[in-house]
């Protein structure tokens, strides 16, 4: 299973690679607005620190403007991968750029039509928001299941990339599920590691270690 990032924030991405697990980013309008680098700037620094996929998201609503801006962040770097919302003009201008054969991430998916349009128009990933729909009472991990056995079905290549995860639960329920990738903010990448138990044994062990004066 892949490990993307989803932030904009240059210091969480070198902390991540650091980490050694780390295969992708994802950024969006929100994110990138957090950070006082002009998106561009952003995105170059970005896919400098981490050479596998970074999802740039295009401002524009309608299929033209699309993919002219699709074309200019396609010129930052060839591991750039073009997110387009999932709405009309977006399915147009990811089947355009699929055809072109530009990885497109299809954002701001909600529900299993929607990630089916994206797949038979040949989107690179389907970025499903779970924590958003968590967040209005519906099960978003339940999604992710019906894409996946979707996809098997038909055998779409699509990637399955669950986005808007809030905890690690989000994470471990799609490993289970066989999602291929999963974008996380740096706490919660962060949290995998952390277990109180491991904590409290290393600090018996060393302490043990002590007692018996081998120091
Ligand atoms: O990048 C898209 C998605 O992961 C956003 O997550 O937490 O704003 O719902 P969130």
């Amino acid at each position: 299973m892949k490990f993307f990032i989803d932030t904009a924030n240059i210091d969480e991405i070198s902390k991540a690679a650091a980490m050694g697990v780390l295969d992708g980013v994802t950024t969006n309008p929100s994110l990138a607005a957090k950070e006082s680098l002009p998106y561009r700037e952003l995105l170059t620094e970005i896919c400098r620190i981490v050479p596998g996929p970074v999802s740039a998201e295009v401002l524009a609503t309608d299929y033209k403007g699309m993919l002219a801006e699709a074309e200019q962040l396609c010129k930052i770097a060839d591991n750039i991968v073009i997110k387009i919302p999932t709405i009309s003009e977006g399915l147009r201008a990811t089947k355009a750029l699929s055809d072109d054969g530009i990885p497109v991430n299809a954002t701001l998916v909600f529900s299993a039509m929607q990630a089916l349009l994206v797949a038979k128009a040949g989107a690179a990933y389907v970025s499903p928001f779970v924590g958003r729909l968590d967040d209005i009472s519906t099960d978003g991990m339940q999604l992710i299941e019906d894409i996946i056995t979707m996809y098997h079905q038909y055998d779409y290549r699509t990637e399955v990339l669950v986005a808007s995860v809030r905890h690690p639960m989000h994470v471990q329920q799609a490993a289970l599920m066989g999602a291929d990738v999963v974008t996380m903010p740096f706490k919660v990448i962060d949290q995998l590691i952390k277990h109180p138990l491991t904590d409290i044994g290393l600090e018996k062990f060393l302490a043990d270690y002590k007692k018996a004066g081998k120091n």
